[in-house]
Order: structure tokens, then C-alpha cells, then sequence
């Protein structure tokens, strides 16, 4: 099977990973990849957002499957485009993938059929946000209702922090339609990967990312400093509550629409109480959630991707291994704010075989002969093990070995489980 891969981060070096270890696998391409992805995978220059250039790349080569890893192709009308072209490819189309793409539209979604989420109120103008204050305590989140690349969500701590932030969205960001103005809720965070293919479900796993960039959580949200799986509060009786309370109502309501959502559903849920509540969705694989599912599965996860984009998923088993995944990320010093590039990572040799730790790249590239920091996110230092400790305790001597300058990364990753 020829394979073509989108997206450059640390989530797309494990799927390149995964995918080359399966025999099916006989060409691997990655528009635009990374230097970690390029010891794997063909790279390509080609916009990510250029659909007639994919598009005329896949029948030149006669390319067999697309995976899309981030949502902005999704957000394209990518699929749509493959699809009318009869290119097999997963991910939901432009309409399904408003899952993501508009908070509004889910919390709509959210109210028709009864979900549980956190009260809310949508508003069109700042006047109009304004006057919904007085209808929610602190403290008070604020979401920008189109894509933000995770920047869209504010939790103001007062008042004043609130009025701050609408004035943000709305007046610094002049395109902005609407924002959603939503109840606080507590509880322990965690995210559920569900495989679908608009009718038939699977559940790929689950995960708990760490979104602070600091130990402890705290400092600026980022993309994901970290994550492991399985997730220590989803247990088998709250993921089938969030299977019949959540993922179940909302794929009923997009099929009704007429959209009925293929490929990967990422709820991101609020679990308080033993009781889940969706937080959002996203409509692909979580970065570097799906390091750590990756790890885990290995080969089989070309198979269960490919059978749910060819709407096969009743004839499909996952077979997970008693185990735990863990992912850390080597960050740029000032990430998520400003960060240099072009540092030099050193030490990447020095990983051998025996030490069972996978690093996926995250924001890498080649300079010369050298492996330098190209993002924010630089690495994902990735590995599996029977328990969760050992499996911290491999990544974590990983990383006294691999040396990027200014880089930093959490030492917390995963111990929230480790102290159940
Ligand atoms: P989102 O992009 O919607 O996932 O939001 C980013 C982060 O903001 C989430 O991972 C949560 O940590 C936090 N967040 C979002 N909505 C809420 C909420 N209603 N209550 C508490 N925290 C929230
Ligand atoms: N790790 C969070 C995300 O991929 O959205």
C-alpha cells in the first residue's frame, strides 16, 4: 500500500512509526514531514492547505490511503476533495469536521441531545458578551468560537480578566463571529480517542495530556506537554457512560444533519464525581496523545485506521496490551511564547536499542549533517512498559541523555496516575 501522510509533528512521526512496522506498508510518503519523519517517510514541500497540489501528488503516485494528522486540512475541505476523487483517505469532511471547528456548533449539538457539558451562552457582539457575564461566576471561560490552535480559550480568573479577554477576541482579532461563554467546570481532565466511520464506533483509546507548560500545572496553556495511556480515570464504567451520554448522541445528530462524522473523534472531557462531561471535541488524533497510543499499538494501527476510512470497523478488533504509554516533550525555552530555532539537539546517538524509548520529532529539521530545534515543541520522548512507573522512570533517564539548549520538559508527566 502507498501511503500519504499530513502534518509535521511529534504525532505524525509516530504514525509514520507505527505505519512502517506493518508489512502493508510498502511506500510512506509525509507532506510536509520533519527531519525524524524523514528517516521514514519520502518528504514533501507542499502546502499542507494546497488541496489541488495533494490532490495531483496522490494520483501521480497512485497513492492508496491518506492520513491526515492536523485539523487546518480537515477545516480545507482535504477529504471532501479526496473523497469526490475517489482517494481513500480519514478524517471527517469540512461540514463533520465543524465538531471542532465551532465550539458553538457542538454546544448546539450539546443541548438538542441532552450531553453533558458545561452551561453556556454563545454571543455575536461584546456587547452581547458583556451583558451574559452577570449570568456566570468566576471563574469565567471565555472561548473563541473558531479554530485558535489552542489559543482561543481564556479562564478568567475575575471580571475584569473577562472584559480583557472578550475585548481581545473581538476587537484584536476583527474575524471573529462569535464567542461561547461557559460555566466553570472542576474535575480531573482526560480525553477519549473514538474510531468511527459515521455509523459504527470502536474505541481507540484513552489518555490524559498535560496542557500547562509547567510541573504541577501551572504556566500558560500549550499544545501538550506530555501524556500517557490508558487514562487512570476513565474506567470501564464511565468510558461506557461517555460512549452512551456522549460520542453516541452527537454522531446520531451528524448523521440527522446529513454529515455523518468518519475518522478519529477526540473528546476531551471533564470527569467529576464519576461522571463525564464533554469539555470539546477535536476531530483528529491529539498531539502527543497519539505518541502514547501509537507506542502501544504498534503495526496494528495502519490496520484500525485503514479499516475505518474503508467503513470496515465491525470486522475490527484492537488489541491492547496490559500496558502503559508515556510521552514527555522536550520544549524550546519560551515555548508557548517566543522561542529560538536552530539549536542544535545532541545526544540523539547515544539512545540505544536496549533502552526501548522511541523519540518521535516533534519540531525538528536538518541543518546540514546536524538535527536542530525548529518549533516549539521539539521532541517527544516516548515509551511503553507493564507499569506506569517503569515507564516513567525509562523516559525520564532518556532524557538526561538527549540535550537541546535552552530546552525544557515537565518532570510530572504521568504522576497523577503513578500516586493512585
Ligand atoms: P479546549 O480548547 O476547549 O480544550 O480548552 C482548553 C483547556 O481549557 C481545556 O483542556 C481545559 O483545561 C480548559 N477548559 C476549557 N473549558 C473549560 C471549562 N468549561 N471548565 C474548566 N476548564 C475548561
Ligand atoms: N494535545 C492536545 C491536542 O492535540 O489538541
Amino acid at each position: 500500500m502507498k501511503i500519504l501522510l499530513i502534518g509535521s509533528g511529534g504525532r505524525e512521526h509516530a504514525l509514520a512509526w507505527a505505519f512502517k512496522q506493518n508489512p502493508k506498508c510498502q511506500e510512506l510518503y509525509c507532506i510536509p514531514g520533519n527531519a525524524g519523519i524523514a528517516a521514514v517517510a519520502k518528504c514533501l514541500e507542499i502546502d499542507i492547505l494546497d488541496n489541488n497540489e495533494i490532490l495531483r501528488f496522490c494520483r501521480n503516485k497512485g497513492i492508496d490511503f491518506v492520513m491526515i494528522g492536523p485539523e487546518g486540512p480537515l477545516d480545507n475541505g482535504l477529504v471532501d476533495l479526496l473523497e469526490s476523487n475517489e482517494i481513500l483517505s480519514l478524517g471527517p469532511t469540512k461540514n463533520a469536521a465543524m465538531l471542532e471547528t465551532s465550539k458553538a456548533f457542538t454546544k448546539m449539538i450539546c443541548s438538542k441531545k441532552d450531553i453533558p457539558t458545561a452551561r453556556y451562552k454563545v454571543a455575536s457582539t461584546e456587547n452581547e458578551a458583556l451583558s451574559y457575564l452577570n449570568e456566570f461566576h468566576e471563574p469565567y471561560v471565555i472561548k473563541d468560537d473558531g479554530l485558535a490552535a489552542g489559543k482561543g480559550v481564556f479562564i478568567a480568573k475575575n471580571e475584569k480578566e473577562a472584559r480583557e479577554a472578550l475585548k481581545k477576541i473581538f476587537r484584536i482579532k476583527p474575524d471573529t463571529t462569535s464567542v461561547v461563554i461557559e460555566e466553570f467546570l472542576d474535575g480531573e481532565e482526560a480525553s477519549l480517542f473514538i474510531l468511527t466511520d459515521g455509523y459504527d464506533l470502536l474505541i481507540l483509546g484513552s489518555a490524559q495530556d498535560h496542557k500547562r507548560a509547567f510541573d504541577n500545572d501551572c504556566g500558560p496553556n500549550t499544545g501538550g506537554m506530555g501524556a500517557y495511556s490508558p487514562a487512570s480515570n476513565i474506567t470501564p464504567r464511565i468510558e461506557k457512560k461517555i460512549i452512551d451520554r456522549i460520542i453516541t448522541p452527537t454522531l446520531d445528530e451528524m448523521r440527522e444533519k446529513g454529515t455523518p462524522f468518519c475518522g478519529i473523534l477526540y473528546a476531551g472531557l471533564m470527569i467529576k464525581n464519576d461522571e463525564p462531561y464533554l469539555i470539546e471535541y477535536n476531530a483528529r488524533l491529539g498531539d502527543p496523545e497519539c505518541q502514547v497510543l501509537a507506542i502501544r499499538l504498534g503495526a496494528q494501527l495502519l490496520d484500525v485506521l485503514f479499516n475505518c476510512a474503508q467503513k470496515a470497523l465491525l470486522e475490527t478488533k484492537i488489541n491492547y496490551a496490559d500496558d502503559f504509554g508515556i510521552a514527555v516533550v522536550l520544549a524550546s525555552k519560551g515555548y508557548p511564547g517566543k522561542y529560538q530555532k536552530g539549536e542544535e539537539i545532541i545526544g540523539l546517538g547515544n539512545i540505544s536499542e536496549n533502552d526501548e524509548i522511541q523519540v518521535f520529532h516533534s519540531g525538528t529539521a536538518l541543518d546540514g549533517v546536524k538535527i536542530v530545534s525548529n518549533g516549539g515543541r521539539v521532541l517527544s520522548i516516548t515509551t511503553r512498559s507493564e507499569d506506569l512507573e517503569s515507564a516513567r522512570k525509562k523516559v525520564y533517564d532518556a532524557l538526561t541523555i538527549i540535550q537541546c539548549k535552552g530546552g525544557f520538559y515537565r518532570k510530572d508527566i504521568g504522576c497523577k496516575r503513578s500516586q493512585k
